[in-house]
C-alpha cells in the first residue's frame, strides 16, 4: 500500500474451551500447551491502520481515546515487529474500536490485535496466508493467534525442539468439528482485571504447585475434547471445557500471591449452571482472567440458557454463536 490508503480491518474475539495459560517463551509469546477455542459472532473489533511518512512516533487511538502507557507500548512494539519483517520505517496511524469492555476478560486483545495485525500487515505490504498471519498475531497477545480463524480453532504450541519455534507455533480451524455451540455471556464486571492475564500466568508458570498437574491434564482434555467435537459429543465437550477451566483457575489460586479471578457472583452463576444440567439442560461454565462466565450450550439451547440465566441474575446476559475470521474490510484512499 502506499501513504495516504487505510486498511481497515474486523476480527471477533474467541472463549477457549481448552484454554491457554503459561508461556514458554515471552519474547516469542510461545504458549506452553495447545489451546482450542470458539470465535464468536459478537462484539467485533474493527482496526484502521494508514501509514504516515512525516510522523516519527506511531499514533494509536483506541475508542477515540489516545493509548498511552503499557498499551501503547505493546501496540507499538507490535507494529515495529511488522516493520522489521517488511523491511519499512514510516510510522502508523492506527484507529481501533471495541464493541467489547476493555480487559475484562472478555478477550479483548484477541480480536484486538487479530485485527491490528491484518490491517498492519496489509498496510506495510507483507505477504503470507492465514496461518503466517497467526503467528503474526500470536506476537500481539497470544489468544489472538485463534481470532484469525473462524469457529472452532486450535493453536498448536510447537515443538519446543523444531529448529524454527516461531513458525511451529500457529492456529488452525478445526475442520472436522460437528457441533453447532453457543456461548451465552454472563457479564458480571466490565471493569479491567486487577491483574492483568499476563503478570498472571506468569505468576502461575513460576510459583503454582497445581501448574504442571494442569499441563499434563491440558493434553490429555485437548485430544478428548477433539474427539467429541468430531463425534458431535456436547455433553463431553461441555464437560471437559468446564474442568480445564475450573483447574485454570486452581492454578492461579494457589500461585503465591494468588490470583483470583472468581467473585461470589460468579461461584452463584456457576451453581446456577450445575443447577441447570441437574434439570437436563446441556449448559456447562467457562470463565477466563476475569470474574464473567460464559455458558457452553447447544445453539439450539441458546435462548432457553440465556432466559434462565437473566432470571437470576441482573447482569448483561448475551448470546455468542459460532463466528467469523478477521477480515479486510476496506482499503480507502
Ligand atoms: C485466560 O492471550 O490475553 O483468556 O498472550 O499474555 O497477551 P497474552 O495473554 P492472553 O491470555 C488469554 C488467557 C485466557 C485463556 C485463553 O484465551 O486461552
Amino acid at each position: 500500500m502506499t501513504a495516504g490508503e487505510t486498511a481497515v480491518a474486523v476480527a471477533h474475539p474467541n472463549i477457549a474451551l481448552i484454554k491457554y495459560w503459561g508461556k514458554r517463551d515471552e519474547r516469542l509469546v510461545l504458549p506452553v500447551t495447545d489451546s482450542l477455542s470458539l470465535t464468536l459472532d459478537v462484539f467485533p473489533t474493527t482496526t484502521a491502520v494508514r501509514l504516515d511518512p512525516d510522523a516519527a512516533e506511531d499514533h494509536v487511538v483506541m475508542d477515540g481515546v489516545l493509548a498511552r502507557g503499557e498499551a501503547l507500548r505493546r501496540a507499538t512494539a507490535f507494529l515495529g515487529l511488522v516493520r522489521e519483517r517488511a523491511g519499512r520505517r514510516e510510522r502508523a496511524v492506527v484507529d481501533t474500536r471495541n464493541t467489547v469492555p476493555v480487559g475484562a476478560g472478555l478477550a479483548s486483545s484477541a480480536s484486538g490485535f487479530a485485527a491490528l495485525a491484518l490491517a498492519a500487515a496489509h498496510a506495510y505490504g507483507l505477504p503470507g496466508d492465514a496461518e503466517e498471519l497467526s503467528r503474526l498475531a500470536r506476537r500481539g497477545s497470544g489468544s489472538a493467534a485463534r481470532s484469525v480463524f473462524g469457529g472452532f480453532v486450535v493453536w498448536h504450541a510447537g515443538d519446543p525442539d523444531a529448529p524454527d519455534p516461531d513458525r511451529a507455533s500457529y492456529a488452525q480451524p478445526v475442520t472436522d468439528a460437528r457441533l453447532d455451540a453457543a456461548l451465552v455471556a454472563v457479564v458480571l464486571d466490565e471493569g479491567p482485571k486487577p491483574v492483568s492475564s499476563r503478570e498472571a500466568m506468569r505468576r502461575t508458570v513460576a510459583t503454582s504447585p497445581l501448574y504442571r498437574d494442569w499441563v499434563t491434564g491440558s493434553r490429555t482434555d485437548l485430544a478428548r475434547m477433539r474427539a467429541a467435537l468430531r463425534a458431535g459429543d456436547m455433553a463431553t465437550v461441555g464437560a471437559i471445557s468446564e474442568r480445564n477451566a475450573l483447574g485454570m483457575h486452581a492454578t492461579m489460586e494457589a500461585a503465591r500471591p494468588a490470583v483470583r479471578y472468581r467473585t461470589a457472583d460468579t461461584d452463584a452463576v456457576l451453581g446456577h449452571v450445575r443447577r441447570l444440567r441437574a434439570e437436563g439442560l446441556g449448559a456447562w461454565a467457562t470463565m477466563d482472567a476475569g470474574p464473567n462466565v460464559k455458558v457452553l450450550c447447544a445453539s439450539a439451547d441458546a435462548e432457553r440458557v440465556a432466559a434462565r440465566m437473566r432470571e437470576v441474575t441482573d447482569a448483561r446476559v448475551v448470546v455468542a454463536r459460532g463466528g467469523p475470521g478477521a477480515r479486510l474490510r476496506r482499503v480507502t484512499t
